[in-house]
């Protein structure tokens, strides 16, 4: 099995104004750069609105910057939305496709978000394409088959270790402080894994992040479940001693 780096990726949502937001990303990027050689990649996804400075801000330093959704069309007649190639234009190097907020907010569906992951790949940005089931569809005994099927559906032609994360976020763990035992991330991260081969290349090498209420007190036992290759974070990455707390348990 090819070694997989633990990514440990910050949404910070529809939070961040210019002057906390751009604190916060250098904050961390000193803490990596001076921590030398660490078992993980570190990235932040702060609004569109702060993703060319935060990543001025922090070129040269490892920390890696992306965007929190895309359109899957480059450009064109398509008011409010942004295009993959804006991002890759404003410094970012991954773009967060098909968040459950915005499949339910937005009524996005997997056509759509394997469209929007195949513009990343255009564009030449990592898709970090999200999944997770509902609370009623875990109670129904139907986690791992929602899972699958939005895993099958999400990921477009082309997919590979190299442009695709995966990040399984059970949704009703996404901000309300409840989190899968071990056990549950261990038994839906194996089951994608399995999804992935013949749907992505080097399915072996592709990370997989759990996501939904990480945070320092959990983070280190859940890092440590089997094929859990990082953590795709909220709340806790708006706080950098808390994100970077994270962090460390994959030193
Ligand atoms: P949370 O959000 O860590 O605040 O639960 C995770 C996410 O939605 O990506």
């Amino acid at each position: 099995m090819p070694a997989r780096r633990k990514l440990i990726a910050g949404n910070w949502k529809m939070n961040g104004l210019h002057a906390a937001g751009l604190e916060l990303a250098t904050d961390l990027a000193r803490r990596l750069a001076s921590a030398g050689t660490v078992g993980f990649d570190m990235l932040v996804c702060p609004p569109a609105t702060l993703v060319h400075p935060v990543a001025g801000a922090v070129a040269g330093t490892p920390l890696a910057v992306g965007g929190q959704d895309c359109h899957p069309k480059e450009s064109g007649a398509h008011t409010g939305d942004i295009g993959a190639p804006m991002l890759a234009d404003a410094g970012a190097g991954f773009v967060i496709v098909g968040h459950s907020e915005r499949r339910q907010n937005h009524g996005e569906d997997d056509a759509l978000v394997a469209a929007k992951a195949a513009a990343a790949h255009a564009a030449g940005l990592v898709a970090i394409v999200c999944v997770g089931e509902t609370l009623e569809q875990r109670e129904a005994g139907q986690a791992l088959a929602v899972v699958a099927s939005q895993v099958a559906g999400s990921l477009p032609a082309g997919a590979d270790a190299a442009n695709t994360v995966i990040a399984y976020e059970p949704v009703w763990a996404i901000g309300t402080g409840k989190t899968a035992t071990a056990a549950d991330v261990a038994e839906v991260h194996a089951h994608i894994r399995a999804t992935l081969a013949g749907r992505a290349g080097k399915p072996d090498a592709v990370r997989i992040l759990y996501g939904g209420s990480v945070k320092p007190s959990n983070a280190a036992e859940l890092m440590a479940v089997e094929d859990v290759d990082g953590a795709l974070v909220g709340g806790a990455s708006l706080v950098a001693d808390d994100f970077w707390a994270i962090a460390e348990t994959c030193r």
